[in-house]
């Protein structure tokens, strides 16, 4: 038996077998809404070989339940690249996801924007990404499978149903392009600026591996960033981490309103 298979008889075992419509995976600072499904809470500890996130800011369940009538699968943390160097440890989460039969992917991260016009505490939905980083979680996949196409990599109709959600509720969503860079220290001024004139709207740590990930096991895909602040050189503040655990409620706020509205229109 396949460990992603392993994974999900323990999760079927504790909260049923009826497939996930939406795995939700939750940035630093984001971990709340983990709390809000009504449903069985996994701690990551019972899921063996599952990669520990552990990072401050996170909150290392997976719930299955329900939000706003849609069933869903929280991963209430993440595990970043820079954490262990591995840019596939993602891998696992999303295989169980797939095992569960599970079929689309919304993930949030905290980033740094690199717009005026999207400042602290408001979102950002990627339309595109760049892999700044340089790493690849596909690297060393020995199947053909390995050669993903990124074109619409991000989710035209899921991002659709998204930017009505947001109209609906009222709350701004532009649409841009995320620029991943490994951390865990932050970007200078100078990359901050290379990031701009390479077309990047937004900067961040995490999701991209993700996205990658997703589309090499038929998952659709997409992602909301919450702008925690500004990217380095751009304002007077300090970028910490503390900062940004400290911003995520201000768009978190913004971005549970955005996602029930979006699960209620399913
Ligand atoms: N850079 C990278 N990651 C981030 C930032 C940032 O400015 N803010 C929140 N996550």
């Amino acid at each position: 038996m396949s460990k992603s298979a392993e994974l999900a008889a323990i999760v079927q075992a504790r909260a049923g077998t009826e497939a996930p419509r939406f795995g939700l995976i939750l940035g630093s600072g984001l971990g709340h809404l983990a709390e809000e499904i009504e449903g069985v809470a996994i701690p990551y500890a019972d899921l063996p070989g599952f990669p520990h996130a552990g990072v401050s800011g996170h909150n290392p369940k997976l719930v299955i339940g329900t939000l706003e009538g849609v069933r869903v699968a929280v991963f209430g943390g993440r595990v970043h690249y820079y954490e262990h160097g591995n840019p596939a440890e993602m891998r696992l989460p999303l295989e169980l996801l797939k095992e569960l039969g599970c079929e689309s992917l919304l993930l949030t991260n905290a980033a740094g924007s690199l717009r005026p016009d999207i400042p602290m505490g408001d979102l950002m939905l990627l339309s595109d990404h760049i892999a700044f980083a340089g790493a690849n979680p596909l690297i060393g996949e020995p199947t053909d499978a390995r050669f993903v196409p990124m074109t619409d990599a991000h989710d035209t109709e899921i991002r659709a149903g998204l930017r009505a959600a947001a109209e609906a509720e009222g709350v701004a969503l532009p649409e841009g392009v995320y620029c991943w860079f490994s951390g865990p220290s932050f970007e200078t001024p100078a990359e901050i600026r290379a990031a701009r004139i390479l077309g990047a709207d937004a900067v961040g740590m995490s999701t991209v591996p993700e996205i990658i990930l997703a589309r090499f096991l038929g998952l659709r895909a997409a992602a909301v960033s919450v702008i925690t602040n500004m990217g380095a050189g751009l304002s007077a503040e300090n970028i910490s981490h503390e900062h940004t655990k400290a911003m995520a409620p201000l768009g978190a706020a913004k971005l549970e309103r955005v996602l029930r509205r979006y699960l209620r229109s399913l």
